[in-house]
């Protein structure tokens, strides 16, 4: 299973989710991977996985499909394995900005798909975090994604940019992968004590937005794992946040 953690919006959890579920799905035995799209590459830096061999990151994997190689490094090549056990990362690049308009002038927007599905034996769950944008490397996981989850911050901006954001996942729907659903909105940075925060999840599902049942609240342990380097699972696995995440983890289809 494919998923994507996409939104235009920045800040509303896409990193802290995508590593999050992904820690969590390797915990509980799967065999994961997550992909970081993202040029502020902050799933590779909570994974402390910068280290690595320069030439084995997301941007050498897009690199090599628009310049002349004798041998192409299969997709597997580029999968580093974490600390934590079952979880291996494709890290991200600053570099990727540079290759956007090659890549996508020479029409590679499939090249993300054809990587994944070369991986399809090797992992059970793939997670990829996104750039807050619709880029070329956004639309390309969306291609390559069984499903899309959409964080949301719980604030009006939030709601207003559903609307493009559930517009354009139509589109791409219809013209580039049939299969692609919504498996979900994620409420993040829920604040149980504000009234405003469920009157707008509130009006969400009333217009009809899928907006799954588990809300993530907001807590200084996100901040304090990220500083930590370690995902929840590991870094605090009783924490109440954690179990929340568990438990929103569990509702997912596998
Ligand atoms: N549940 C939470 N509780 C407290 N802080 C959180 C929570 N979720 C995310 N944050 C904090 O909010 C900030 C933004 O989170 P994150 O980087 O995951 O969002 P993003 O959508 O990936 O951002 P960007 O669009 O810039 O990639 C971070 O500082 C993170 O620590
Ligand atoms: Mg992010």
């Amino acid at each position: 299973m494919i998923r994507v953690l996409f939104n235009k919006k920045g800040g509303v959890g896409k990193s802290s989710l995508a590593v999050n579920f992904a820690a969590i799905s390797a915990n509980k035995g799967y065999r994961t991977l997550i992909i970081d799209l993202d040029t502020q590459c902050n799933s590779t830096a909570y994974l402390n996985a910068e280290s690595i061999e320069p030439a084995d990151n997301i941007a050498d994997m897009f690199e090599q499909t628009i310049t002349f190689h004798i041998r192409r490094k299969p997709a597997i090549e580029y999968c580093q394995a974490t600390q934590i056990e079952n979880l291996s990362i494709i890290a991200g690049s600053q570099r990727l900005a540079e290759l956007e308009s090659e890549l996508h002038s020479r029409h590679k927007i499939y090249k993300l798909k054809e990587a994944l599905a070369s991986l399809s034996d090797d992992y059970d769950h793939v997670y990829i975090d996104t750039a807050p944008a619709l880029n070329f490397f956004s639309l390309s996981a969306l291609i390559a994604a069984d499903r899309c989850l959409i964080p949301i911050d719980c604030d009006d901006f939030a709601r207003q940019g559903l609307y493009s954001l559930q517009q354009k996942i139509d589109e791409i729907r219809e013209d580039h992968n049939a299969d692609l659903a919504i498996e979900g909105i994620i409420a993040n940075q829920f604040m149980a004590n504000a009234k405003l925060p469920q009157q707008i999840i509130n009006e969400l599902i009333d217009e009809g937005y899928p907006v799954l049942a588990q809300y993530i609240s907001q807590s200084v342990k996100m901040r304090e794992s990220h500083q930590a380097k370690r995902p929840l699972i590991d870094f605090a696995p009783k924490h109440k946040l954690t179990l929340s995440l568990v438990k929103l983890f569990e509702q997912l289809a596998h």
